[in-house]
């Protein structure tokens, strides 16, 4: 075994630690500070039983843990090497199989639905008497047990066949699974981050120049009936971005549909949804967690494609700037509170020109915009591309996942079941 950190050289792996032990020192002052008001601004807000929050403290509470990143340079989670003997194959003419071991949400694949070039050469199924002869297996992380079970794994593991790791969601939507009970199981990740083995973000610049070009982005508009829109539904009240929300709807209309506002769209009905989003100038495009690299279909597809501006609660905005287009949203942590944001949004609704300025993305294409393919098109082609005698194990999946001191997420204020109907929040 080789081992850790395959990627660097020793010296750059000793620089590297230097300069992380002194960001550390640095950052760990700072976290220190952002604790401390965090937990005065949550004891008062939990005294005073509302999601009441001292403005003047939002920006130390919504600012997120900066040393997020720079662990996983070292690649301490996983390892890597070759083996002499080669159990697999160098065959470009042989079909990949892949079995999808779980369910996806807890329905079966929609296989039908897997498509781009070269998954002709990659075979997916679910039939799992196929694993024996499998290259990839796919396990879907909301459909693993909670705690590592053996036997609920295939009963043999082929030396040559990669395990798959498969996560949609952020690491706090799945906090009270056990994952150091699966270290050292999984060879590959399969998530939205960049850093996965198998990387598939829900939408991408590249993805956005394309839609552009097939004219499916809505056309922007200064003319618009309505100003702030949000569609939301998860309604526990300590989110941070119920807590940001309402204290912004106290200083600029919010119009609030979805579970948590005004139904004016059936849950199934995505063309009103559409529709009524096009009619505002920005979306409250507001993650429910506030995690490493998670940009969601509430950035892209509800603000983005319907022409309208995302103002964005999620991952730092240099993690924005590294995906979206430039200039392209709003981020809450620019604004000293909420009310501060609510007289951005004023003074931008009523000047069309600065308003149209989030939109020169559409003509102003970058030189060179990295091509992502599809997720499933990527395994595939991973799995021709990689070499047959390489080997790769994550050995601290839980810490690869969160971070190694957890800071890849802002916690938040937890009750036991967060939609078991207490402590939610609704908007009129
Ligand atoms: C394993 O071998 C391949 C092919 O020779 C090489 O590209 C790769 O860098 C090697 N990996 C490690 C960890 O040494
Ligand atoms: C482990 O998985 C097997 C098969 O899915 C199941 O029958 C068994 O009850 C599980 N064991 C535990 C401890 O959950
Ligand atoms: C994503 O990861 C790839 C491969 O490591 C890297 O080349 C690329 O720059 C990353 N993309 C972004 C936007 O950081
Ligand atoms: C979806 O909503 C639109 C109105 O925006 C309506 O015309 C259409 O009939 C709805 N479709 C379904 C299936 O309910
Ligand atoms: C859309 O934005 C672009 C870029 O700023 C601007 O040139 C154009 O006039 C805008 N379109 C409308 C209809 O306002
Ligand atoms: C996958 O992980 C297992 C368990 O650690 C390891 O024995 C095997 O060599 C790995 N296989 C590949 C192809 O990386």
């Amino acid at each position: 075994m080789q081992g850790l950190g395959g990627v660097h050289g020793k010296t750059k792996q000793k620089s590297d630690l230097l300069n992380i032990l002194q960001i550390k020192k640095l950052c760990k002052n700072r976290m220190r500070l952002i604790k401390t008001l965090s937990v005065f601004v949550f004891t008062f807000t939990l005294l005073s039983g509302l999601p009441f929050i001292d403005v003047t403290n939002f920006r130390a509470y919504f600012q997120i843990r900066r040393t997020a990143g720079l662990h996983n340079n070292l690649a301490k989670f996983y390892q890597v090497w070759n083996d002499s003997i080669t159990s697999g194959t160098n065959d470009h003419r042989k079909a990949r199989k892949v079995v999808l071991w779980t369910q996806f949400f807890g329905k079966p694949y929609e296989i039908k639905r897997l498509t781009c070039p070269s998954l002709k050469s990659c075979i997916f199924t679910t039939d799992r008497k196929q694993v024996k002869d499998a290259d990839a297996v796919v396990f879907h992380f909301w459909d693993t047990p909670k705690v590592y079970n053996r036997s609920f794994m295939p009963r043999i593991r082929l030396p040559h066949q990669y395990w798959i790791w498969y996560a949609k969601e952020s690491p706090e939507n799945n906090r009270y699974v056990d994952l150091i009970s699966y270290s050292g199981i999984y060879n590959w990740t399969m998530t939205y981050r960049n850093d996965s083995d198998v990387p598939g973000p829900p939408g991408s610049l590249y993805k956005s120049y394309n839609l552009l070009k097939k004219g499916r982005i809505k056309e922007n508009s200064t003319e618009k009936k309505g100003t702030v829109v949000w569609f939301v539904s998860k309604c526990y009240k300590f989110f941070h971005r119920h807590i940001y929300a309402k204290e912004l709807s106290k200083h600029i209309k919010i119009d609030v549909f979805g579970g948590c506002g005004r139904r004016v769209c059936s849950r199934t009905n995505g063309t009103c949804m559409s529709a009524t989003i096009q009619q505002y100038k920005f979306y409250l495009a507001f993650e429910s967690y506030r995690c490493k690299e998670y940009i969601t279909e509430k950035f892209w597809h509800n603000a983005l494609v319907n022409g309208v501006v995302p103002i964005v609660i999620g991952p730092p905005k240099s993690d924005y700037e590294k995906f979206t287009p430039p200039n392209s949203f709003i981020h809450v942590d620019d604004f000293e509170s909420p009310e501060s944001l609510a007289r951005y949004i004023k003074m931008l609704d009523k000047n069309d020109d600065l308003y149209n300025r989030f939109f020169i993305w559409r003509t102003n294409p970058p030189k060179a915009i990295p091509k992502i393919p599809g997720q499933w098109c990527v395994l595939c082609e991973k799995l021709f591309n990689t070499s047959p005698t390489e080997n790769k194990v994550y050995t601290d999946l839980e810490r690869w996942w969160k971070g190694e001191n957890y800071e890849f997420c802002q916690p938040l204020v937890l009750k036991e079941n967060i939609f078991d109907g207490l402590n939610l929040v609704h908007y009129d």
